[in-house]
């Protein structure tokens, strides 16, 4: 596929620092293998020492000894993590002794390397639930400047189709927020356009998803969307952005001019932007089964510094993906 191929070959001039925090389980240990001798990152591995080394031997992973490893409980940056996650977390309460059990904990170490500047960005996953990788993320890396809220974008892309931009499009949230209000709606949409022109590389035209189209329905619901098109507006006077619409009058030029004939969106979105985490998931696993298509991500957007959260379903080519996304969002965010 053509964009992951540019996205790899962007990742392999930058040579950015990418954290894995489950360097000693098999599919992340082979996946850093293929992103260390193609050259798409370099990788820091947390884990065990002992397990990483037999595991190297068994499957003759000779790219790992490119790669800098942690042992979480036993390494020379660690008394500086435990002060640093100290520091951040003790006006929540954090106490030192608490910072002293948790910086053991890979999902924890990860981000206080990124925030320590040791790596650019991490990506984690494989073997852990979404709300364990990301609540680390947030409560260390937190939000970038002007950022409120995270998302998680997925790149849709259809073969053969003329939907979106040739069959791109950027999907959000799919992952992260279950029911958004109106200003963190809109700062998901804005932010889906930036993912949508820096990652996707297409020229955003955002759509405000409901059941309504411009008033033909009357619900809260429908007025959350109204209220946040409103606001997305304000923050990106610029954006091509509009709503509440309904999906197909977002992506059929037909519907679109009918339903919505002064929209400069209808019926050419390729952003699309749900109203709830139970509309965005559903929606994205339901085109990626019915039309073949790939989806890749969730790409998280409004974070400080790109972290990213993998399926647990996930292959060894998706985490090598994933880490080249990551390397590009931390180009982007440097
Ligand atoms: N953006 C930014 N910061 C956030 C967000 C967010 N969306 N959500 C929580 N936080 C921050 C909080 O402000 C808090 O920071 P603080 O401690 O410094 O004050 C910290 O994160 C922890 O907050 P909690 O309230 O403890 O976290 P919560 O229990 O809300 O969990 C989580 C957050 C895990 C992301 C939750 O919203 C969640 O489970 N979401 C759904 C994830 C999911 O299951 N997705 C579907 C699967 S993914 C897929 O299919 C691709």
């Amino acid at each position: 596929m053509g964009l992951l191929q540019d996205i790899i070959r962007n990742a392999k001039q930058i040579k950015k620092t990418i954290v894995l925090p489950e360097g000693d389980t098999d599919r992340t240990l082979k996946a850093a293998d293929v992103v260390l001798n193609t050259g798409i990152a370099n990788i820091i591995l947390i884990g065990n020492p002992e397990i990483i080394a037999r595991k190297v031997n068994e499957f003759g992973l000779n790219g790992i000894q490119k790669a800098e490893i942690l042992n979480p409980v036993d390494h020379p940056k660690r008394e500086e993590m435990k002060r640093l996650l100290f520091e951040i977390r003790k006006a929540k309460g954090l106490t030192l002794e608490q910072a002293d059990e948790l910086v053991n904990e890979p999902l924890f170490l990860g981000p206080l390397l990124i925030k320590a500047g040791y790596a650019d960005g991490e990506v984690a996953g494989a073997e852990h639930a979404t709300g364990d990788v990301l609540r680390p993320a947030f409560q260390i890396v937190k939000t970038a400047v002007n950022s409120s809220v995270v998302s998680g974008a997925f790149i849709m892309i259809v073969e053969d189709s003329t939907y979106g931009e040739d069959g791109i499009m950027v999907f959000a949230d799919c992952a992260v927020n279950p029911n958004p209000n109106a200003k963190q709606l809109a700062e998901i949409a804005v932010a889906s356009a930036e993912t949508a022109k820096k990652i996707a590389k297409i020229d955003p035209k955002v759509a405000m998803l409901s059941f309504s189209t411009m008033g033909s329905g009357k619900h809260e619901d429908v007025d959350k969307v109204i209220e946040a098109t409103k606001i997305a507006k304000e923050m990106a006077p610029n954006l091509a952005i509009d709503g509440e619409i309904q999906a197909d009058a977002a992506i059929v030029e037909s519907v679109g001019r009918k339903k919505a004939p002064d929209s400069k969106v209808a019926g050419v979105a390729n952003v699309l932007v749900f109203p709830t985490l139970d509309a965005g998931n559903i929606g994205y696993k339901l085109v990626q089964r019915l039309a073949g298509a790939q989806a890749i991500g969730p790409v998280l957007q409004g974070m400080a510094a790109p972290i990213n959260d993998l399926s647990r379903g996930c292959s060894v080519d998706d985490i090598v993906n994933l880490v080249a996304i990551t390397a590009n969002q931390a180009q982007d965010e440097a």
